[in-house]
């Protein structure tokens, strides 16, 4: 099949590109700013990520800040963002960016950045360096799928649907622009080849879609069925002291919400939990733990989280490895989970 043009693709880009905050008018963008944007995207929408963009940048401007700051800021600054690993991974490829002294500029030499993945590493190369490569999301597997009309089912199908986006980068005009062209492709799944009820009478490429052509836009792409998450339960301990400051901990750096900060509690298992065993697990002990009526869930990617939540008065100073914190510090710093989670007490 001859592929769409990528042209016309560019051409309606130029018209129609969305005016978002890290879309500068700059034809070569900073790297770093460039990968901060990817990063964020990356299960975030759009939408949630403009305001947080601008005030991460604030606070770490550059490469050189970012890799200087300690990680309980970073972490603090991501708080609500959500899968705490692309913090730790950002943080950990501005420290390893930051040692080389210079940002590499291929998708291949990219990817040797602890943290950065090949989407990250295609994005950045593409977008900040110009490097002819297509950086697969979910939003150009959609696009993929439709306009080959591929019908094998996600996610067996995203390396056919990858080899089939690359493909459309042979295309000279493509090439030309190859930042315009992968964001062109994004802003094509954000607007018009939505997942639901595409805007096919807009689309630039509707006459080079097989999908359309065939009356099967709306079936593709295909998603092989998914398998029920589990659930996991857990009991966490919240003390208040006389000044309404809230008892936190902070988790392991390897894990689920690694290195973010915690209202503390028992691991999270398969059972629930019985009161008389979960209590060994408060942070103070003797203490008259009262429990708050309600549970909050938390979706993670591979289990469903409910989780309990008792409270007492405490006071005296914290145990090893706590702190005493301002509870709308606390409601600022603490990830997604853990805010659910404290609003049991409000
Ligand atoms: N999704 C991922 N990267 C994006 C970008 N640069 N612009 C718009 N949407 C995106």
């Amino acid at each position: 099949m001859t592929p769409p043009p990528a042209a016309d693709l560019l051409a309606w880009y130029d018209r129609h590109r969305r005016d978002l905050p890290w879309r500068g008018a700059s034809a070569t963008p900073d790297p770093y700013r460039v990968w901060l944007s990817e990063v964020m995207l990356q299960q975030t929408t759009v939408a949630a990520v403009g305001p947080r963009y601008a005030r991460f940048l604030a606070r770490f401007p550059d490469l050189r800040a970012l890799a200087d700051a300690p990680w309980e800021e970073v972490a603090e600054e991501w708080a609500g963002l959500g899968y705490y690993a692309r913090a730790r991974n950002l943080h950990a490829g501005a420290r390893a960016l930051a040692a080389r002294g210079r940002f590499p500029d291929t998708a291949e030499t990219l990817r040797e950045v602890p943290g950065i993945g090949p989407y990250t590493a295609a994005a950045v190369a593409a977008i900040a360096f110009g490097r002819p490569v297509v950086p697969t999301d979910g939003n150009v597997e959609r696009v993929t799928a439709r306009i080959h009309a591929e019908a094998a089912p996600l996610p067996g199908a995203k390396r056919r649907l990858d080899a089939l986006a690359q493909g459309w980068m042979e295309q000279d005009a493509a090439r030309a622009r190859p930042g315009d062209f992968a964001q062109a492709l994004f802003d094509l799944g954000a607007t018009i080849c939505t997942p639901k009820r595409p805007a096919c009478a807009l689309c630039p490429w509707r006459e080079g879609c097989a999908a359309r052509r065939q009356g099967m836009q709306e079936d593709l792409p295909r998603k092989a069925p998914k398998k029920a998450r589990p659930i996991r339960f857990g009991v966490h301990f919240l003390a208040v002291d006389g000044e309404g400051r809230w008892l936190l901990g902070r988790r392991p750096d390897s894990g689920l919400l690694g290195g973010m900060l915690e209202i503390p509690g028992t691991p999270w298992r398969d059972e629930g939990w019985e009161a008389a065993e979960a209590l060994p697990h408060a942070p103070l002990p003797g203490l008259g733990w009262q429990a708050l009526p309600g549970e909050a869930r938390h979706g993670f990617t591979h289990f469903e989280l409910r989780m309990r939540l008792l409270t007492a008065r405490a006071a005296g100073p914290a145990p090893q490895g706590m702190g005493w914190m301002e509870r709308d510090a606390a409601l600022a710093a603490l990830p997604t989970a853990m805010r659910r989670l404290a609003a049991l007490a409000a």
